[in-house]
């Protein structure tokens, strides 16, 4: 991902996230956050198909977000991703990667568990407005160690 990006990312946030959607400004931080933050983009022939990143916080890393565009869903594209932020998390040699997920995102929670992803805890109403719990998810990385 680098600069040249933000004003579609902010424009496919609003598409996926709606309330929750990260700005333009938000992007501006978040990639002056490197070489902390880490976030990449899939690319197709017509541009943006989705975009990660990850927090690399020593021991624990945390995935920042994960999206893939409504027309380019259930084609692997999400696996793709999830697989590229554990191995950048692993090559800084994390321990484990968390994430936050809302409790009423059945897509997110499944691609998750199915990359070995366990469910800890919730923390109620974290989203507002909308009053929607968070699932806090953690994945070991044992081959780190
Ligand atoms: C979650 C998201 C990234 C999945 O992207 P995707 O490219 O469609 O996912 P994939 O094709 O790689 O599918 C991976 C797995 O996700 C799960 N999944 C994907 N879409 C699903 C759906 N509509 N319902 C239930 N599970 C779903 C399945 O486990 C799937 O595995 P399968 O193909 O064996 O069924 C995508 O739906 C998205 O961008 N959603 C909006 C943003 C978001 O919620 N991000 C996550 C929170 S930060």
């Amino acid at each position: 991902m680098t600069w040249r990006d933000i004003p579609r990312l902010a424009e496919l946030e609003q598409e996926l996230f709606a309330g929750d959607a990260w700005s333009a400004e938000t992007w501006w931080a978040e990639l002056a956050g490197r070489p902390r933050r880490e976030y990449v983009v899939l690319e197709g022939i017509s541009g943006i198909e989705g975009y990660a990143g990850v927090d690399h916080g020593g021991d624990v890393a945390d995935i920042m977000t994960v999206a893939v565009s409504p027309e380019r869903r259930g084609r692997g594209l999400g696996d793709r991703l999830v697989d590229t932020l554990l191995d950048r998390a692993r090559s800084r040699g994390a321990g484990a990667v968390m994430l936050e997920v809302r409790a009423d995102n059945d897509a997110a929670r499944a691609m998750y568990r199915r990359h070995g992803f366990a469910e800890i805890s919730v923390r109620r109403h974290y989203y507002q407005p909308g009053d929607v719990d968070a699932v806090v998810m953690r994945r070991r990385l044992e081959e780190a160690r």
